[in-house]
């Protein structure tokens, strides 16, 4: 992916021992396609030198307002008008109270407050003690700095450097990735509530077997993503599968297509958008055995009668909130032919303005995928491309139907 292709990002180190993070943050902000300009203060050329920031960034790293390289002597003003972003990480608790206080007597701080405010966003990520963190202080300056425009990403939690426990650590270099990438999206879906059901379910014969199917959940975790990225609140209601939760996004995991319905009942209530994307089972074992199933030694395979599933999305769909408009629902087909033909009477049985096709075994556990849109206006394909980059797509076609 090269989701920050084209996008300049001046990259601020300031002191502390996460430092040792922002050497990989920087890698992998140019494996993304950015080009990255290393600011440091002198506190974090304590902990981290330049000659390595440089190498990794492929460009010499500014520490002084008075570096005569440029050739007015005002690097605080070149390199903050050529940014798209301003992303101080780590940002020590002392430097948080500098941007606070619009000081200025170092190029890093220098910069964030010469930088033209409307257009070039700052971006800190804070990184502390945990008693620092957690200190009035702190608070009170997460607060202002956020009222005065910064965007303030999260912490970690867990072991720190100092030996103690809490909430202070920087986030990892891949979490502020995606909170850069996610920065940059559209804000397409901000107060909205999207629900997505993802992955295969899990319908137990015996404590050791089940049903299930081939689905990866690739997509539904792909579009959680791009809802959140687009600003939505997201509940993810993931069946079986082994996926990293995309950050920001709350997850419910379940096993069977009973689980799936109680939880998507129940989180649809307070949705605006459920996207149901899940292989669920058609059917299950009508009884589960409480002990696994013997060979009995006759030869013969064990008689099990079945029953269907109730349809998840089918019903969120007839439910008063989608049906008076609250809430938009959207299907998803697998089909192996006859694309648009399935789709389109797919679309009216399960009664959802929107019905998304695509061919399943041409998809399932792959990256990339390409997609079929059929709303009651016709269709319109997505052609292929990577899961991501369709979800992408697909959120923002489904935030055009929205207006
Ligand atoms: N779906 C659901 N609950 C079910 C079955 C399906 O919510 N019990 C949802 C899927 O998540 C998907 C859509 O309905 O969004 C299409 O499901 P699919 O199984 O492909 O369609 P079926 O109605 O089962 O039709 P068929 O098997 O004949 O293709």
């Amino acid at each position: 992916m090269n989701d920050l292709a084209g996008k300049h990002i001046v990259l601020g180190l300031t002191g502390g021992i996460a430092c040792y993070k922002a050497a990989e943050l920087c890698r992998a902000l140019v494996k993304e396609g950015a080009t990255v300009q290393v600011v440091m203060t002198e506190a974090a050329t304590h902990f981290i030198t330049p000659v390595t920031m440089q190498a990794l960034s492929n460009r010499p790293v500014y520490g002084s307002q008075w570096d005569a390289r440029e050739p007015n002597n005002m690097a605080h003003i070149n390199l903050s008008r050529e940014a798209d972003v301003i992303l101080i990480a780590p940002c020590s608790a002392d430097f948080m109270s500098k941007l606070l206080h619009g000081a200025a007597d170092d190029l890093l701080s220098l910069m964030c407050l010469a930088r033209p405010i409307d257009s070039v966003p700052l971006l800190i990520a804070p990184a502390m003690n945990r008693e620092m963190w957690d200190h009035p202080a702190t608070q009170r300056n997460r607060v202002q700095l956020q009222m005065d425009g910064c965007t303030v990403l999260g912490v970690g939690t867990g072991d720190q450097a100092c030996g103690e426990t809490g909430d202070g650590r920087m986030l990892e270099p891949q979490e502020l990735l995606q909170d850069i990438i996610a920065f940059f999206q559209p804000k397409v879906l901000v107060g909205q509530h999207v629900v997505v059901t993802a992955g295969p379910t899990f319908e137990a014969i015996d404590p050791v077997r089940g049903i299930t199917n081939r689905s990866s959940g690739k997509m539904g975790f792909a579009i959680a993503r791009a809802a959140q990225e687009a600003g939505a609140q997201v509940t993810l209601v993931a069946g079986p599968v082994s996926l990293p939760t995309p950050r920001g996004v709350r997850r419910i995991d379940v096993q069977s297509a009973s689980d799936m319905h109680l939880a998507c009942v129940d989180t649809a209530q307070e949705a605006t958008i459920f996207i149901a994307t899940a292989a669920v089972a058609d059917w299950r074992p009508l009884q589960v055995a409480d002990q696994k199933i013997k060979k009995d030694g006759s030869g013969q395979p064990p008689t099990m009668t079945f029953v269907e599933n109730v349809d998840i999305l089918a019903t969120v769909a007839r439910s008063p909130r989608a049906q008076g408009g609250a809430l938009y629902c959207v299907g998803f087909a697998a089909e192996s032919h006859d694309l648009l033909a399935h789709a389109t009477a797919k679309r009216l049985r399960k009664g959802v303005p929107l019905l998304v096709g695509n061919i399943g075994p041409a998809t399932f556990g792959k990256d990339d995928n390409a997609l079929l849109l059929v709303d009651a206006n016709g269709s319109r394909e997505l052609p292929h491309n990577s899961k991501l980059v369709l979800a992408r797509q697909l959120v923002s076609e489904i935030a055009a139907r929205l207006k």
